[in-house]
């Protein structure tokens, strides 16, 4: 997704502009620029690819100016060219832009009836051109910024120089996230609070139809009918993160390895270690009262979503309604105001997920957030809030966020199985049991499976199709797994319910490509053995990751066994995933992809 940031002060704001880019890079991008005001006229610096290029032209031709905006660009509309990059300058007005402008083609059309000359593909234009168009007909900087909000529709981060006003930044606000950052004899704005964490931890977001007016020594902001409003000022903790790769290649595999300290931050929120017990979790979503959940997310968080699934009918006995996001507000779900609603996101600004989020709020349903930003829009709009603890998770390929967003959903549903009266102290006890000792079990795999791995990744990384099988949690681990290879390293994967297989994916099973099996020995390994023998007699190969019991128990012929340790059932599915996070990563490594950014990917998908 697109990264915005603004510097107005007293210190030259060139070099930190990029800085303050490279803090976003993890979000994905295909271009990116800088404008600047200088002695009384508008000057820009744009490159396609990495901000390395950036870096290059700034070299050859620096920006020396104490104002400036940066954008890093994920192209929607438009192909990722120098000429597409922001920001875009029209008669004295520069534009950066984060989302989608839905009826940019009427107006475009109706500018260019009166005279604008358009130079891009993008729907950001517009923007420049509404502006440039509302100067001429006479309107200050404030009431043509007004007038512009009135005409555009759709998702826009929004920020502004105008040419004749070298003193200010103007930004708005409608859907994906803006951050003003208060310095001292400066102000900041960036799209998140990690871009702004050099500068400053105090912080003011904007809200949905906000516009602001920022200058050095401070920001006015207004709402969409241009009332002054106040927002607060609140300490980001973003800047207490260490976001850096450490001693490993890429950020995906130092959070791959994070997993044991950080799924123990995670659990340490919801458990009572001494007496083996969920804590409370909120006043404001009573599990023991509600009908039904309703349960939406996207990508990764959709299957950790499917998993607790699982977990919540079988501990709680509570029905789930689940959806990928972009389907569940359209399917007209009939959710009753009773019910609850849990919406899982890493970023917490997935522009689905909100908008799902929205729509059971509108229904009159508890809303709960599973999040790792804490500070994000779908936490802030959420009744309450569920933390996962995670860390910034900077790979675009989401790991250690989806292993602490399983666990807080397994904390959630033995929770609310207490609450409802379905789960006995006893049971509570052992289910808890099993989650504190997760930590130490991802250790001892994570230290001992790498070998094999990276044997059967070079395998892997010259296969076109590759097929992932898995019953009860094990069949969304199963899509999570392909996911995870997908997305990393391009290869076409699927994950499929094991029970499936003879109903069409059989048909595919051949020596060239691979079978991923994920069958811990619980209660349908034997099924599962028996669809293995499917594969095998029709010459398929077979990669088994199982556990020391159902090695022992399994006589089939496999191109690969990966042996895990016997763990109980309720944390399989945080083990398993572990074996599938690095054959994806390895793999990706052979075959030389961008693994903490793959093409076309984005790590906050802030537009719908
Ligand atoms: C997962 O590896 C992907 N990066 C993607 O599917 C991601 O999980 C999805 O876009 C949801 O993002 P969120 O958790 O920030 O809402």
């Amino acid at each position: 997704m697109c990264g915005i940031v603004g510097i107005v002060g007293q210190q030259p704001v060139s070099e930190r502009l990029v800085d303050a880019l490279k803090r976003l890079e993890y979000r994905g991008y295909d271009s990116a620029g800088v404008a600047t005001i200088i002695d009384g006229a508008l000057h820009r610096r744009r490159a396609e690819g990495k901000l390395v290029n950036l870096e290059a032209r700034l070299k050859e031709e620096p920006l020396s100016a104490t104002i400036g905006i940066a954008h890093t660009r994920w192209a929607t509309h438009g192909a990722p060219t120098e000429r597409n990059a922001h920001p875009h300058f029209t008669d004295g007005v520069a534009v950066v832009h984060n989302g989608i402008i839905e009826n940019f083609a009427e107006l475009k059309d109706e500018l260019s009836e009166s005279g604008a000359e358009f130079r891009t593909e993008t729907d950001t234009e517009v923007v420049a051109q509404l502006l440039a168009r509302f100067r001429r007909d006479g309107l200050g900087r404030r009431e043509a910024m007004h007038a512009m909000l009135k005409r555009v529709r759709g998702a826009y981060a929004l920020a502004i120089l105008f040419e004749d006003d070298p003193s200010t930044i103007m930004a708005a606000r409608n859907g994906p996230p803006l951050a003003i950052g208060h310095g001292n004899g400066e102000m900041f704005l960036g799209s998140d609070a990690i871009a702004l964490a050099p500068f400053t931890n105090e912080i003011t977001y904007l809200i949905d139809g906000d516009w602001a007016v920022i200058g050095k020594t401070g920001v006015h902001i207004f709402d969409m009918d241009g009332n002054f409003v106040t927002r607060p000022r609140q300490v980001s903790t973003a800047a207490a993160f260490i976001v850096d790769k450490g001693n490993h290649r890429h950020f995906m595999e130092k959070e791959i390895y994070e997993q044991p300290e950080v799924i123990s931050h995670a659990l340490s929120h919801y458990i009572n270690f001494i007496d083996n017990q969920v804590l409370p979790v909120s006043d404001d979503i009573d599990f023991a009262k509600v009908p039904s959940l309703a349960v939406s997310a996207c990508g990764t968080a959709y299957l950790a979503g499917l998993i607790g699934k699982y977990w919540f009918e079988r501990y709680a006995r509570l029905p789930v309604e689940i959806d990928v996001a972009s389907e569940f507000r359209y399917r007209e779900i009939p959710l009753s105001p009773q019910s609850a609603a849990l919406f899982i996101s890493q970023s917490g600004e997935t522009a689905d997920t909100l908008a799902s989020l929205r729509y059971c709020k509108e229904q009159g349903l508890k809303i709960g957030a599973v999040v790792n930003a804490c500070e994000s829009t779908i936490a802030r709009e959420a009744d309450a809030v569920f933390p996962i603890l995670s860390g910034p998770e900077i790979g675009v390929a989401s790991t250690k966020a989806f292993t602490c967003q399983l666990a807080v959903l397994a904390a959630l549903a033995i929770r609310a199985g207490k609450a409802r009266g379905t789960v006995t102290d006893d049971q509570e006890q052992a289910l808890v049991k099993s989650l504190t000792g997760m930590p130490l079990i991802m250790r001892q795999v994570l230290n001992s499976i790498k070998p094999k791995i990276e044997l059967l990744s070079r395998e892997l990384s010259i296969c076109r199709d590759v097929l992932y099988l898995g019953r009860g949690t094990s069949f969304p681990l199963a899509m999570e797994g392909a996911l995870k290879l997908k997305e990393i390293s391009y290869i076409h994967a699927e994950g499929y319910a094991a029970g499936e297989l003879k109903h069409g994916p059989i048909a595919l099973i051949d020596e060239n490509m691979p079978v991923i099996v994920i069958a811990p020995n619980d209660r349908f390994f034997e099924k599962t053995v028996s669809n293995m023998q499917e594969v095998a007699a029709r010459g398929g190969r077979i990669i088994l990751i199982t556990d020391e019991k159902g090695a022992a128990a399994s006589k089939l012929d496999t191109m690969h066994t990966i042996v895990l340790p016997n763990v109980d059932e309720v944390i399989a599915p945080m083990i398993f995933s572990m074996p599938l996070q690095l054959l994806a990563y390895h793999t990706a490594v052979f075959m030389g992809t961008d693994v903490d950014q793959p093409r076309n990917l984005a790590k906050s998908v802030t537009v719908e």
